[in-house]
């Protein structure tokens, strides 16, 4: 956020600022410890951005999720085919706190060993089967973050400014403050793939909060003046369903309120 505005004001309505598109390209640390690095663009500050009480991928190296693995020095936590889609969980360290009580996060190479697992009261000695291994549920939560950012991407490209792969990122300039705020988080979360695993929370609430700056209440296009933080979007409930859901929405209406503890 500072290296969009400094260290002025979050004003969504102000003028924009140019130089509003750069972001570090690995900016998985800038996600987990938001609070400290104000990575993304927040509206204001009566929206609320913090962590949830019980966060605690902050607790974490990055290696002790990263390398924790038989393949570790590879850094990756998942394998993908061809497609982008998560085939297997490698990390082996993930199943220490999602043992099934929440999540039930189990690495390929667990298959066949004993974890302690929930069993609706505790966690206890489990040999894991390979229904338990994690591929699915990893690949349904990394779809809804990427179907949101399409969605985003839409509703950035109606306002004028079209994402492009090379420096600046975009065609065309933003309207106001919120629209470049739009841009900034758009860009930083599209080379963060690991947001929605790293800091769900914050990575949903900066996603709902651009879209809900650009567009009304009802999802039509919002105009530079009349733009406001309603709490309520509407996405398309066909073409952006993985989205609605993600984002903890009605799958009928697409309506979705705003993510709050
Ligand atoms: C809680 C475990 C965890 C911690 C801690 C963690 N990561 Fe991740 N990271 C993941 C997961 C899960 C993914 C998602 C993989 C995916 O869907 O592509 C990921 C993805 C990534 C990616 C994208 C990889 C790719 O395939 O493009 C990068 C880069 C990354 N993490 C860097 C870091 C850095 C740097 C840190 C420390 C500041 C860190 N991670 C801490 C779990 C973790
Ligand atoms: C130190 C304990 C701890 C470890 C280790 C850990 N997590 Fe988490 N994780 C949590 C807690 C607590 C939450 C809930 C807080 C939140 O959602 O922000 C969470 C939330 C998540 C979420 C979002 C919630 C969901 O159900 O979709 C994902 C995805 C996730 N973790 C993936 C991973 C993966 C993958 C690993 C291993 C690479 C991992 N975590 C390792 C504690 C941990």
């Amino acid at each position: 956020m500072d290296s969009l505005i400094k260290s002025a004001a979050a004003d969504p309505a102000g003028p924009a600022v140019a130089g509003g598109t750069r972001t570090h390209y690995k900016a998985s640390g800038g996600t987990i410890f938001q609070v400290q690095t104000k990575i993304g663009y927040m509206y204001s500050s009566a929206a609320n951005y913090a962590d949830k009480s019980y966060y605690a991928h902050n607790t974490l190296g990055c290696a002790e999720c990263h390398m924790a693995s038989e393949k570790s020095h590879l850094y990756m936590v998942v394998e993908k085919d061809a497609n982008g889609d998560i085939t297997a969980l490698t990390s082996t360290k993930c199943v220490e706190c999602h043992d099934g009580e929440h999540a039930l996060f189990v690495a390929a190479e667990q298959v066949g060993t004993t974890q302690y697992i929930w069993d609706g009261a505790a966690a206890v000695p489990t040999t894991v089967t390979q229904p338990m291994a994690a591929a699915a549920e990893l690949q349904h939560e990394a779809h809804g973050y990427h179907d949101a950012l399409e969605a985003l991407a839409a509703i950035i490209t109606t306002a004028g400014t079209t994402p492009k792969s090379s420096y600046p990122y975009f065609d065309g300039d933003p309207t106001d403050q919120g629209h470049g705020g739009a841009m900034h988080n758009y860009s930083y979360l599209h080379h963060e793939p690991g947001a929605y695993a790293h800091n769900r929370y914050y990575a949903k609430r900066l996603i709902f909060d651009s879209i809900d700056w650009l567009t009304n209440a009802d999802g039509t296009a919002a105009a530079a003046g009349a733009r406001v933080l309603n709490g309520s979007i509407t996405l398309d409930p066909v073409n952006d369903a993985a989205a609605i859901g993600w984002l903890g929405g009605d799958s009928g209406t697409g309506v979705t309120a705003r993510l709050n503890p």
